[in-house]
């Protein structure tokens, strides 16, 4: 029996024989121990057709997969677990409900392909001891819903792949200038108008739209669409709680923020003059930071979204945001003087700081991408590092909580192979496999500052990426390599022996309709 497991657990081994599971087999879970048991159950009759009963009460342990939560707290920490196999019966035991779950996604990584897709009856699967735990408490995937919009039905089948390869949190990439996707009740126009555009970048094939040709317009002219309601996100949320995933939502201010002016052009500071953007890069319309109206509307926004998504950290954007408008702008320029702001980067550090202040009234943590370094840091801001790690290296030193999504190796929109021509469009810049199977969360970090580095992230920004098809193939494999990478513990197994492993789980992959990309 091959056995694969990604990511890699702390320690794994294999013994003599093998648990059989058939009609007899049943769960043992206690009261804190039942909600991962229905989740197993449920997957497991599935899987394989068979009853698989859930009992409270403990048996003598024949034909048992019994879940445990130990009393002691700190034993597995919170995320970790003990799997023991064995002919007569599976063990899980977990301080906390995570660590039962993923150490039911470990038991299911051990059960054979055999008859994945319909169920297969009586199955086998290797007696072993798994002692695991994660490296990183953040291990996350972000998706971009606004350059394309993708359904519930989508989200919903990320979060099941992300729960198997125990990623915990999804970052909902939920407004751009392209689109504003999340219902927000105060500001209805922000979805009646800005979750709409009057078409898409037209250029899908090797040509970018600057070397299009006179022929080729800018856009095809069709118009696109779509948001969630708040109905939708509730379900997601709730689907990513029964798999242990937080969404932390992502407000995209003070820049990418041209689907809100849209909606409300009074949030600029031009005051009109604004369309949902249909072409990608940076735009030089962004929020006014003068008015107090904007910070009302952020307020209100805000008030919405943590009433809906339980995260203690949200997103708030704050990158590439150019200061054009601001310079000329006569309610940025007297706020500048009247708070004595010497340049425009000091205007976005009191716009973050302002927003940080009204997330900490709602009991909230802000996090935002590397830029709010730029004119001075909120006081308890959170920092993603994108532009490669220095702007995560320098949080850290200043004692500031960072997650690593470093572009070098966390940018599933990049291609991942050099030879480009036989790739669909995509950013022009080469991310391989094995690239994202050597990212290092701490690289670069001194060894005293590590401990401010939460985990780490891929991102998947979707401007070239108009399909679900499209989409698993720039997200897999190289999702597993990234799992592996913010779980296992260093020092890992070589590229060599990953590939070995990940061959199996391709062919998981293909079971389940995952369009990934032949390494
Ligand atoms: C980013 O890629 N602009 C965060
Ligand atoms: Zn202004």
């Amino acid at each position: 029996m091959t056995i694969a497991v990604i990511p890699q657990p702390r320690s794994l081994v294999v013994k003599e024989g093998q648990f059989v599971i058939t009609t007899n087999t049943h769960i043992e879970a206690q009261s804190g121990a039942y909600a991962v048991a229905e989740t197993l159950a449920a997957w497991l009759r599935t899987r394989t057709g068979l009853p698989i009963p859930i009992q409270t009460a403990e048996t003598n342990g024949d034909n048992a997969i019994r879940l445990t939560l130990e009393a002691d707290p700190t034993q597995f920490g919170s995320e970790g677990y003990k799997l023991q196999v064995s002919e007569r019966q599976i063990q899980i035991q977990a301080s906390e409900a995570a660590g039962l779950f993923y150490g039911a996604q470990t038991l299911k990584q051990l059960l054979p392909l055999t008859g994945m897709g319909q169920p297969s009856g009586i199955l086998s699967l290797p007696s072993v001891e798994v002692e695991d735990s994660p490296r990183f408490a953040w291990r996350g995937f972000m998706l971009d819903v606004a350059r394309h919009f993708f359904p519930v039905a989508t989200i919903k089948k990320y979060l099941d792949v992300m729960a198997a390869y125990k990623f915990n949190r999804f970052h909902f990439h939920l407004t751009d200038d392209q689109g504003w996707r999340i219902e927000i009740k105060a500001y209805p126009k922000l979805t009646e108008v800005g979750s709409q555009r009057a078409g898409t970048q037209a250029v899908f094939t090797r040509k970018r739209l600057q070397d299009r040709g006179p022929d080729v317009p800018e856009t095809d002219g069709q118009p696109y669409g779509g948001y969630y309601t708040q109905d939708q996100l509730r379900e997601i949320v709730a689907y990513a709680q029964q798999r242990f995933i937080t969404v932390v939502p992502e407000i995209e201010m003070p820049g990418h923020s041209v689907a809100a002016l849209t909606s409300y052009p009074s949030l600029g500071c031009v005051g009109s003059g604004y369309q949902v953007r249909t072409t990608w890069g940076i735009a030089e319309d962004v929020l006014c930071a003068g008015k107090e109206s904007t910070f009302q509307y952020v307020d209100a926004v805000l008030s919405e979204v943590v009433a809906l998504f339980p995260s203690e950290y949200i997103h708030i954007g704050g990158d590439e945001c150019p200061k054009v408008r601001w310079q000329e702008c006569p309610h940025c320029q007297a706020v500048m003087r009247q708070e004595g702001l010497k340049d425009e980067h000091e205007l976005q550090s009191y716009f973050i700081r302002r927003v940080e202040k009204i997330l900490e009234a709602k009991g909230r943590r802000l996090i935002g991408w590397d830029e709010i370094l730029e004119g001075g840091l909120a006081p308890k801001a959170t920092v993603m590092s994108w532009r490669g790690a220095q702007g995560g290296i320098e949080a850290a030193s200043a004692g500031h909580e960072v997650v690593m999504t470093p572009n070098t190796h966390c940018y599933f929109d990049y291609y991942q192979a050099d030879d480009v021509e036989h790739e669909p469009l995509a950013q022009p810049i080469s991310l391989p496999l094995e690239q994202v199977y050597r990212f290092d969360p701490v690289e670069g970090v001194p060894t005293d500052k590590q401990p401010h580095v939460l985990g780490g992230q891929a991102n998947l920004w979707t401007e070239y990426i108009p399909t679900e098809a499209h989409l698993d193939y720039m997200a897999f494999p190289r999702l597993l390599a990234l799992a592996e990478a913010v779980w296992t513990p260093s020092p890992r197994a070589s590229y060599t022996e990953f590939m070995a492993r990940l061959e199996v789980h391709l062919e998981r992959l293909d079971r389940v309709g995952i369009n990934f990309r032949k390494p």
